[in-house]
């Protein structure tokens, strides 16, 4: 039995020298020290033996099996070093390795504008109205006054929804939702998203507008004239030139197309102005009796004006682009400049 015990932990304790992994030390201490493991074995067989016999072997088995666990633990512990000592080397991070910058976003031009735009009314006492995009053909052109057989309601300009639903052809129809839901003094700026069946360097199918209306008892055509030329100022620089000119809205009365000095030649000039020396940047004029009737004011007691212009129009001459489809593109490469 003693020589016995020597063979296996002679045997047992090179097995642990040469053993490579965890699974192989887990193997041996199974093989050794499991239910049915050798050693337990060998314990079982002590009742076999002479009572005399049975201390001292029973001694020895123990020591056996404490310097085995001992050489078990010490190979167990070293193997997790390893394994460690590996992950470690295989997961190393390079931390002088420069980082990933993500890119930042920038606002769209025509949200720039809008928002410049807007806070120069602000300044001037207008709050920001807003309407649907999809529109009733009684806001959009009935109670503006365009007769039914206006020209703008052709099916060439407006997308229609259905019969009398249409995609607002401008924002003007806020004017309307605006008074009906308020009495004077109105002043609001409308910015919002207006679509027309159009397509080409300089119009696309959907574009913003901002329309303006102020109504109170006595405003005049020079209050118009007074508020757009300080607008023009601030948005386009001190010295800007304005002019006005005669022209026609249904629902304006007198109505006036608002230009400014070419920003890009200074009024000598050039291929963007047509060798005018002038933009046109919006329309105006004084609200026309007709749409008071329509939202049940008092046209007797009243006035206002209101004016309406395209932002991608502005944003172009601001920043001098040459192609309206530029803006709606998403090319990170533009976009960015901004
Ligand atoms: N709604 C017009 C358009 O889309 C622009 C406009 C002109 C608005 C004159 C106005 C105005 O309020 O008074 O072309």
């Amino acid at each position: 039995m003693r020589e016995q015990l020597e063979k296996l932990k002679n045997i047992t304790l090179q097995a642990i020298k040469e053993s490579s992994s965890l699974e192989e030390l887990q193997e041996i201490r199974i093989n050794l020290l499991g239910r049915k493991g050798e050693l337990t074995a060998l314990m079982k067989g002590l009742g076999l033996l002479e009572p005399a016999e049975r201390p001292i072997v029973g001694q020895l088995v123990n020591s056996v099996r404490d310097e085995i666990e001992t050489a078990l633990a010490a190979a167990t512990e070293s193997a997790n070093q390893k394994l460690i000592a590996r992950r470690l080397q295989s997961e190393q991070i390079d931390t002088s390795l420069p980082g990933r910058h993500p890119l930042k976003g920038t606002k769209h031009p025509v949200s720039l504008v809008i928002e410049e735009i807007c806070s120069i009314f602000a300044g001037l006492g207008f709050a920001v109205a807003e309407g649907p995009e999809i529109e009733h053909d009684w806001y959009n052109f009935e109670a503006l006054n365009f007769p039914p057989e206006h020209p703008a309601r052709d099916m060439q300009d407006t997308f229609f929804v259905e019969k009398s639903l249409l995609l607002r052809t401008h924002t003007s129809p806020v004017q309307i939702r605006t008074m009906l839901k308020q009495k004077p003094p109105i002043r609001i700026i409308a910015p919002g998203t207006v679509y027309r069946c159009d397509s080409d360097a300089t119009h696309s199918p959907m574009f913003h507008q901002i329309e303006g209306l102020m109504v109170d008892t006595k405003v005049t055509f020079g209050d118009l004239k007074g508020i757009l030329t300080v607008f023009t100022n601030q948005l386009f620089g001190q010295k800007t030139g304005v002019r006005l000119r005669p022209s026609y809205f249904p629902f304006t009365e007198p109505s006036a197309e608002v230009d400014i000095a070419c920003v890009i030649c200074g009024g000598k000039g050039c291929r963007v102005c047509k060798n005018s020396g002038w933009l046109e940047i919006l329309g105006a004029g004084m609200v026309d009796p007709e749409v008071y009737r329509h939202v049940q004011y008092d046209a007797e007691n009243i006035s206002g004006f209101a004016f309406g212009m395209g932002i991608e129009r502005i944003a172009m001459l601001k920043y001098g682009i040459s192609d309206m489809r530029l803006l709606f593109e998403n090319d990170i490469r533009f976009l960015r400049q901004f």
